[in-house]
């Protein structure tokens, strides 16, 4: 097993430009162990999704590093997979026998921004949800299969706990195998074909086993990959807003390797936003995926493929400034950018507070031989007047309150309806929103209180 895993023939010898398909396959495993950690505290519902972020961030041990590593390497992913594919492209590295191995490649990058889509929402932050919102209507514009496409990952007509319940699925069950399979598939028919080798003909033929120096090669990028990431989590934690409050009107922006998207979006308003939203993108797959068939040509020398090297390097260049583009419209707009100032604020101001633990349904006091107030009692009237209308600094005590004049258990079904007349003043409200049967409850159980 040893033999045929680390004695595989590389052409050309070891190099450092081979490191990247390792370097992926290790963020793929570290993604892997950081995400079934942070899933031991997620909560994929709406109510707790946020709360056990800001646990993990701010309460489990380690876990502001274990949160980062899982945000920055998905980053780094989407960084290094298309390094990987551009170098494979720029190398020829997908003529001859490959034609699968690229492929494969290209569905896993797809996967990976479907990873990266699902994964943006979980948090369920203000930006999570805002964004994510932004990215299921522009899926909703395309012709014929929009609006279907939106329900289905909706889960209905709006981003609800069932939206989060469909992404945490796809994020960790059906993505996770998809590109399980497909990773063994890639590797399986990579060992098949053998390394391409190096591009340039003259160069010598001698062959070279992966163990020890490329092996070396590997272990020193993985090492790096994973000292950046840690530093990066260490030094700027991963971004955590306040909690997703949809009323209001948080100005969302995609994440970064969605902006070139965003940026064309701009460019073609109304119904030509299926130039960037379908036909480009469309475009841009069908040709990765055509790539190998359509250029059967065996030259793979980069300078003797002039258009092929030209066309990467002028899409690489154009979504690098569409996002630089993108950035720099942001901050020039003067409205645009003091509201994002106030949301970054808002945003490292909950991250630095202390983690508040989410009180859901108020536990009250009982009172011995009384029992406990009714729930509507302890929303509506427990922070004055105390778990046990024993009453405080803010508001008198209850107890006996039916015994004292005007304040029969007729008289207080009154005041619950208008405290005024009976000349109770501010802070006691001047009437509440409960019904009938909640205001006698309430009664009642004063009535108990001796
Ligand atoms: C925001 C604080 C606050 C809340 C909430 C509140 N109260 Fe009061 N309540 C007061 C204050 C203060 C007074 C005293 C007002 C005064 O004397 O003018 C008062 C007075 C009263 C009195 C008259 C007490 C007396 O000794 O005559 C009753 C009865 C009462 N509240 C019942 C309730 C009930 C029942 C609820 C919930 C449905 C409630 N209050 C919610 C602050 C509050």
């Amino acid at each position: 097993m040893m033999r045929a895993a680390l004695e595989e023939p590389i052409r050309g010898g070891a190099r450092w430009s081979y490191v990247f398909g390792s370097g992926l396959a290790f963020l793929v495993a570290l993604q892997a162990i950081t995400g079934i950690a942070l899933s031991v505290y997620y909560v994929p519902s709406s109510d707790h999704a946020h709360a056990s972020v800001a646990f993990i961030q701010k309460a489990v041990p380690a876990g502001a590093l274990l949160r980062g590593l899982h945000h920055y390497g998905a980053s780094a992913m989407v960084v290094l997979i298309v390094v990987h594919l551009a170098q494979v492209f720029l190398f020829g590295a997908y003529k001859t026998k490959r034609e699968l191995i690229w492929v494969t490649g290209v569905v896993m990058l797809l996967i990976t921004l479907a990873f990266a889509f699902t994964g943006y929402l979980l948090p369920w932050d203000q930006a999570a949800y805002f964004g994510t919102k932004v990215g299921t209507s522009v899926a909703g514009e395309i012709p014929i299969i929009g609006e279907i496409q939106r329900r289905i990952m909706l889960g209905g007509s709006e981003l609800t706990t069932l939206t989060l319940s469909r992404f945490f699925t796809a994020h960790v069950f059906l993505f996770p195998v998809a590109l399980l399979l497909l990773i063994v598939t890639h590797i399986f028919l990579f060992r098949r074909a053998g390394a391409a080798g190096p591009f340039h003909h003259r160069e010598d033929h001698r062959v070279e086993s992966f163990y020890p120096r490329q092996m070396l090669k590997d272990a020193v990028f993985m090492l790096a990959l994973f000292v950046a990431l840690a530093a990066l989590a260490l030094k700027w934690p991963a971004d955590l807003g306040p909690q997703a409050d949809p009323s209001s009107d948080y100005l969302a922006r995609p994440p970064w390797y969605f902006l070139p998207l965003f940026q064309l979006l701009k460019y073609f308003p109304g119904q030509l936003s299926l130039i960037p939203t379908v036909l480009l993108p469309g475009a841009l797959f069908a040709a990765l995926f055509l790539l190998p068939f359509a250029d059967r040509r065996a030259e793979r020398h980069p300078f003797r493929r002039p258009i092929a090297t030209g066309i990467l390097a002028l899409s690489l260049a154009g979504t690098v400034g569409l996002i630089a583009l993108s950035k720099y419209e942001d901050r020039a707009n003067k409205e645009f950018s003091t509201r994002f100032k106030e949301q970054e604020e808002a945003s490292r101001a909950f991250l630095k507070s202390k983690f508040e633990p989410q009180v859901i349904g108020q536990v009250l006091a009982a009172t011995p031989g009384v029992g406990v107030a009714p729930t509507s009692f302890g929303e509506n009237c427990a922070v004055c007047h105390g778990d046990r209308g024993e009453g405080a600094d803010s508001a008198p005590s209850l107890i006996g309150i039916t015994n004292k004049p005007n304040r029969t258990p007729e008289d207080l079904l009154k005041i619950l309806n208008d405290s005024r007349t009976y000349g109770l003043k501010e802070p006691m409200p001047a009437s509440f929103d409960l019904s009938e049967d909640e205001k006698r409850q309430i009664v009642e159980w004063l009535k108990k209180l001796k």
